[in-house]
């Protein structure tokens, strides 16, 4: 379960909208990077250990390393910081690319909503689809001096700047019922968790197959209301030792507590960084990390965020 890690340099940095910058990175023994697809991303372990998920967004043509683009948020818990400090030249571990939000091979078109820095992973869509299949690009931001790759999208994007709530549910209402009739339209969002809610809200609505929806979230979804936030008895074999989870208690706290080490980043479920292998129990996952493949397993888990659905859980820690 161990990532394997590559070892990279900032090559350069580039402001790509307000309080936003790409940062291309290439590998610092010179060996050409892991092939990627749009919609995937890399893990980024900063200098102050810290782990992010940013997705690849290379503009056209840039084939040599990666590109990523982060937003330096007013309320960073260290990450957005830590990455708007870095300078050309300084070196980054980073994870081999992950793809949980692949393009749609069986679409006849694809519809690319984006809110905010949820432009990255669509941003490499609409590159990779460039000149192969009908694809449309909207952009929703407060104000066009903060959407990023303007310049290089050029009549490609719709830009839908300045709405509030309300407006933004009525254009993506009025943009999926403009597909309605299409079945083989793809929709893909990412942005702020109220934007893709109202994104599913209006494909559901329209009554459009969710299935077709497809979406990166950029940190797990609070759980739905009656999750199963139960006490459950824990075992972590490998150390030998044993313990109750009581109800609202993560287990990496309990782990904590118990001198079990279980490495963690981002305690949100989206980094990956406490992955671990389940050998019995059934897990209540919680992550936005796992694969749907993985999670039926039942073989691996996040116990930063997730829990367990039975009276035992027992991990390979
Ligand atoms: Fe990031 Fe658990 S610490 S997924």
């Amino acid at each position: 379960m161990t990532q394997q890690t590559i070892k990279v340099s900032i090559r350069g940095i580039r402001i790509e909208a307000e309080h936003i910058r790409s940062f291309e990175l290439v590998a610092t023994d010179g060996a050409a990077l892991p092939a990627w697809q749009a919609g995937a991303h890399v893990q980024v372990t900063l200098p102050n250990s810290i782990q992010r998920a940013y997705s690849l967004c290379n503009h056209l043509g840039e084939h040599s390393g990666y590109r990523i683009a982060v937003k330096l948020e007013a309320q960073s818990r260290g990450g957005s910081r830590a990455m708007h400090a870095l300078q050309v030249g300084q070196t980054l571990q980073i994870s081999a690319p992950r793809n949980l939000f692949e393009l749609d091979p069986s679409a006849q078109r694809h519809v690319l909503l984006a809110g905010g820095i949820g432009i990255t992973p669509l941003y490499a869509m609409c590159n990779a689809l460039q000149g192969m299949a009908a694809c449309e690009l909207h952009y929703f931001v407060r104000h066009p001096d903060q959407a990023a790759f303007l310049d290089r999208l050029g009549d490609q994007v719709v830009l839908h700047t300045g709405l509030d709530a309300a407006h933004t549910e009525r254009t993506l209402a009025d943009l999926v019922a403009h597909h309605a009739d299409a079945p083989r339209t793809t929709f893909y969002t990412c942005g702020p968790s109220p934007f893709m809610a109202a994104v599913e809200t209006a494909l559901r609505t329209a009554k459009f197959p969710i299935e077709r929806l497809r979406s990166e979230r950029f940190s797990a979804e609070p759980p739905a209301p009656g999750y199963r936030n139960n006490a459950f008895h824990i075992v972590f074999a490998k150390s030998g030792i044993e313990a109750d989870v009581p109800p609202g208690i993560p287990i990496i706290q309990v782990a904590r507590e118990c001198g079990v080490d279980i490495p963690t980043s981002c305690e949100q479920g989206v980094c990956g960084a406490c992955l671990s292998e389940v050998l019995e129990g059934a897990p209540d996952h919680l992550d936005a990390y796992l694969s749907d493949a993985e999670r039926t397993s039942g073989k691996l888990m996040l116990p930063c965020v997730s829990r367990c659905t039975g009276k035992t859980l027992v991990l390979n820690r």
